[in-house]
C-alpha cells in the first residue's frame, strides 16, 4: 500500500539522553564525590505522522529547538527515531544541517566525488557531471581543489547544495540550505528545483515564507512537543506566526 507514497512517516518519537552531554558533569560529581546527575531524557518530538506522495514538495516549519532538523535526519536516515517507523521508497539526496557529508580536509572537488560516489555514481558518470556541478555552485577556480574548510560558509552550502540536486535523486531532503546563499543563488536554485527537479518529492525546512509559497504545495508546522499541522499553506503560515505572537 505504501508503495503509493514517497515518505511515509509513523508515529516517531526522537529522544536524547541528555546526560552524557552535560560537560564534564559526571567527572565533576566523581571528583567531588557529590552524587552523579540525573539522566534526563529530552524529547524533541514524539507522535509524528504525515505521508508524502512522489512528486509532492512538503515544508516544515517551526520554531528554533522545535525539532525539525533532527525530523530530517530521522527521514533520511542518518539517524534512528527512538519509536515509530519511517519509510522511504526511492534514492534519496538529503543536504542536511550545514558540514553534514562534506569532509573540510577534503578539497571541493574530492567531496563532489565522495558524496556522488555514496550514491553509486561511477567515476566516469562523476567526471562528467563535475563541470555541472562546479559552474552551478560558482566556486572560483583557485578554490575548486582547497580543503573546503578553508571556503566561506556561502561556497560551502553552495557546493553541498550543488552535489545534492545533481545526483539524480528521487527525493530531495533539504534543511535551511538555501538561507545560506546570496539571493542571486537562492534565485537559481528555485528555478533548478521549480524547472529541472520539478518531478522530484521534496522535504525542506524553512523558516521564509516566501520560499515556502513558492516551493511547496503542503506544509508542516512542529512545535517543541510534536506535529500541530498538516495541510495547506497559507493556514502553515498562520499556525506557525501564532506560536510566535509577537511576528
Ligand atoms: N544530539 C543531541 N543531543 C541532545 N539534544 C539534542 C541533540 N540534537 C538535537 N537535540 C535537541 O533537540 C531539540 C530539537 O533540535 P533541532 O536541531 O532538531 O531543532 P530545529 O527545529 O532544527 O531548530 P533550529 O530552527 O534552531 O534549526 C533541541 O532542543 C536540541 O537541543
Ligand atoms: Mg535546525
Amino acid at each position: 500500500m505504501s508503495d503509493h507514497y514517497a515518505i511515509v512517516a509513523d508515529n516517531l518519537s526522537k529522544s536524547f539522553d541528555t546526560r552524557w552531554n552535560r560537560g564534564g558533569a559526571r567527572l565533576l560529581a566523581h571528583m567531588t564525590g557529590r552524587p552523579t546527575p540525573p539522566a534526563h531524557r529530552f524529547t524533541a518530538f514524539s507522535g509524528v505522522s504525515f505521508k508524502v506522495r512522489p512528486g509532492e514538495a512538503v515544508g516544515i516549519m517551526g520554531v528554533n529547538g522545535a525539532g525539525k532538523s533532527t525530523l530530517l535526519q530521522v527521514v533520511a536516515g542518518v539517524m534512528v527515531p527512538t519509536s515509530g517507523t519511517v519509510e522511504v521508497n526511492g534514492r534519496v539526496s538529503a543536504l542536511l544541517e550545514l558540514g553534514a557529508g562534506f569532509n573540510p580536509e577534503f578539497s571541493g572537488r574530492e567531496n563532489v566525488f565522495l558524496n556522488a560516489s555514496i550514491l553509486g555514481f561511477s567515476n566516469s558518470a562523476i567526471e562528467k557531471l563535475m563541470p555541472e556541478v562546479l559552474a552551478f555552485a560558482d566556486i572560483e577556480e583557485e578554490f575548486v581543489d582547497r580543503p573546503v574548510k578553508t571556503y566561506s560558509s556561502g561556497m560551502y552550502v553552495r557546493l553541498a547544495f550543488a552535489v545534492a540536486i545533481h545526483v539524480d535523486p528521487d527525493i530531495l531532503i533539504v534543511d535551511e540550505a538555501l538561507a545560506v546563499g546570496d539571493a542571486f543563488f537562492q534565485e537559481k536554485c528555485h528555478k533548478f528545483l521549480k524547472e529541472r527537479l520539478g518531478a522530484v518529492t521534496k522535504l525542506f525546512v524553512t523558516h521564509d515564507t516566501n520560499t515556502l509559497r513558492g516551493m511547496a504545495d503542503r506544509a508542516l508546522v512542529l512545535d517543541r512537543h510534536g506535529l500541530i499541522f498538516d495541510g495547506d499553506i497559507e493556514k502553515a503560515i498562520e499556525v506557525y506566526r501564532n506560536e510566535h505572537p509577537q511576528s
